[in-house]
């Protein structure tokens, strides 16, 4: 059975980020997959030191929840990593997140693990109703598939969503959100 692990930046349960990843669990579940969602929030994932141990070891240093948390992305068969913009960016739980990934290169730059095999996407929701805003924000997701060797990324983009559960509103993209997510488990 494919498993769809769902990464949600976002610590506003029933929020805009949570709800687009309902759909895609739905649409994933639609087509057989089981989907696990993780709030980025509910674990303890502390910051990169910069210590540098991973370039000349396998493991990182720091002991928190990170391990687990990279080895349900690597028994995953397709991984969507989710968040609202904050500040141009996404937001800090994600960005530390994604700072830990540091841990998946060595110190030559060759990669310790291949997640070419995992599909993946990125979600980004903000406020602001232009396409280009979120973009920084969507580069910044896109690392988590380059640390994977997996350069094909789907995509999904939320504007104008401002208050919580707007997105409802948005029928549209709860659709497109539907579709990923059977997209991601065919
Ligand atoms: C601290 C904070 C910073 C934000 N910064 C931005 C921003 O820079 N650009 C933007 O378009 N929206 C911004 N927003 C709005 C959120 O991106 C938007 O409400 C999003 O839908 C929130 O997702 P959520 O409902 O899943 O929490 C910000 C919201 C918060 C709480």
């Amino acid at each position: 059975m494919k498993k769809v692990l769902s990464l949600c930046g976002s610590a506003r349960k029933g929020g805009n980020t949570d709800l687009l990843l309902r759909e895609v669990a739905r649409g994933a579940e639609e087509m057989g997959a089981s989907v696990e969602t993780i709030f980025l929030s509910d674990l303890a994932i502390k910051p990169c030191t910069g210590c540098t141990h991973c370039k000349s070891h396998e493991e990182c240093i720091i002991q928190d929840d990170m391990p687990m948390l990279l080895d349900e992305v690597l028994h995953s068969s397709a991984v969507v990593l989710a968040s609202p913009v904050y500040m141009g960016q996404v937001t800090g739980q994600t960005k530390i997140f994604i700072d830990r990934l540091y841990q998946l290169r060595r110190g030559d730059r060759s990669l310790k693990v291949d997640g070419s095999n995992i599909r993946g996407a990125v979600v980004a929701t903000c406020g602001a109703p232009s396409h280009e805003h979120p973009q920084s924000a969507l580069s910044t997701l896109r690392v988590l598939f380059r640390f994977l060797n997996q350069p094909k990324v789907l995509e999904l983009v939320g504007t104008s969503l401002g208050p919580k559960g707007i997105v409802q509103e948005r029928t549209g993209l709860l659709e497109e959100a539907y579709d990923l997510g059977q997209r991601l488990a065919t």
